[in-house]
């Protein structure tokens, strides 16, 4: 039997449509659902409306909470690549990160991925809007995007050097965003995209840790009680990890603290038995600010290879764990929170309005999981 992927032709970029408005035209979907293989048309949608702004928090400079700024007239994002889609952002989740990238961490690196061959003038990722989770609804499909369709309910980690959430809309790549778990609201969504992201890279591609290989053993998550460790403890239970009866040595250890934990931490490994120690605290994109990106990219071989070898000796890994985002990675995700498996660890909502308090509240640290913003219910009304 030959059952026909579902393929869906969305005629409705941003030249062709403005999404608020209701499809009025013809536009085509092939539809091989059930194996039925039917072609129906639909409507090209025309609008009068066509939105070139939005309201949105942005910062025109880097600095400390002063420089968040909000406006009615952000750029309304355009897509530029079919495989893009634009979200209408419901609520919008803080990290730590977005405390240092306002004050310019990581600006050299991140610049160059936004423009690798520096054809801009430095200075050009203004305005930026920060803001790294995202829970929302589709409102356009770029014309080879097939998994999605307006109106679809979904959850995303924005890459950093993307335009981030605290906006009304936001672009992305259809592989970075997934459906939303039914049983999550909006807000609840925007508290788990980055922080389940990054720790499922830091257990499962660093770490080499899997729902299959976890039963029985020992892992260790050093800063648990926020935003990444909240989420990668509830993973590893989970898929079987064992709960601490008695201090022996650890399988693998997720460092959310750095620092001098470094110093310590990795003499609770097993010694030559595979065990790893992830971190991921890293000197990165310090290094890299820093020195530049060429310089600091060769720092960063540098000092990851001294210690990757310092630890090899004494029979233990040393890794850098980074975030990586991925669409599929949340659909497995939100497979594991409509399970009931794993939940967000909600501490604090703030409105539209109070963006720069949100700022402030994660700048005084001792998280006790994440901080939300629900941009659908303040939007527009910031000031
Ligand atoms: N490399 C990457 O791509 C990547 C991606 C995401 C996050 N990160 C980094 O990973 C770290 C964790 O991220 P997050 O979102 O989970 O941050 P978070 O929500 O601020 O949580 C950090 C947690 O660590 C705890 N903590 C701090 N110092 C501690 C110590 N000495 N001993 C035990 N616990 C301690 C804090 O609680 P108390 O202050 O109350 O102790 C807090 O609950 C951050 O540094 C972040 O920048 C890196």
């Amino acid at each position: 039997m030959i059952t026909l992927q579902r393929i869906r032709i969305v005629a409705c970029s941003r030249w062709l449509c403005t999404s608020h408005c209701k499809p009025v035209g013809p536009n085509i979907s092939v539809s091989g659902e059930s194996g039925h293989g039917s072609l129906s048309f639909r409507n090209l949608s025309t609008s009068t409306e066509r939105r070139t702004i939005m309201p949105a928090w942005v910062i025109d400079g880097y600095g400390g909470n002063e420089v968040l700024r909000f406006t009615k007239n952000a750029s309304f994002p355009i897509i530029h690549y079919p495989n893009e889609v634009i979200v209408k952002v419901h609520a919008a989740g803080l990290n730590p990160i977005d405390i240092s990238m306002r004050g310019g961490y990581g600006a050299a690196t991140l610049a160059m991925r936004r423009d690798p061959l520096n054809i801009n003038q430095s200075g050009r990722e203004f305005p930026l809007v920060l803001g790294r989770d995202v829970s929302g609804v589709i409102m356009e499909c770029g014309l080879d995007v097939a998994y999605f369709k307006p109106g679809d309910e979904v959850w995303a980690a924005v890459p950093p050097w993307k335009q981030g959430g605290l906006a009304e809309f936001v672009v992305l790549s259809a592989n970075e965003v997934s459906h939303k778990p039914k049983s999550l609201s909006h807000p609840e969504a925007a508290a788990v995209p980055y922080v389940a992201s990054t720790a499922w890279s830091a257990l499962v591609n660093t770490g080499g840790v899997s729902k299959d290989n976890c039963a029985n053993k020992r892992m260790l998550i050093i800063g648990a009680s926020g935003g990444v460790g909240t989420f990668a403890i509830q993973m590893l239970k989970a898929w079987g990890a064992h709960q601490l009866k008695s201090l022996e040595k650890f399988d693998l250890i997720l460092d959310n603290v750095g620092g001098v934990t470094e110093n310590w931490a990795l003499d609770f490994l097993k010694p030559w038995a595979g065990a790893k120690y992830v971190t991921l605290v890293t000197p990165f994109l310090f290094n890299t600010d820093r020195l530049g990106v060429a310089d600091g990219m060769m720092q960063n071989g540098v000092t990851i290879a001294r210690k990757t070898l310092k630890h090899l000796c004494k029979g233990v890994h040393y890794r850098w764990g980074f975030f990586a985002p991925s669409g599929p990675t949340l659909d497995d995700i939100s497979e594991m929170v409509d399970a009931g498996q794993v939940r967000p660890v909600l501490e604090e909502q703030f409105p539209f309005s109070q963006v720069p308090q949100a700022f402030l509240k994660l700048e005084k640290g001792h998280a006790r999981g994440k901080t939300v913003v629900n941009v659908v219910t303040g939007s527009g009304d910031a000031q």
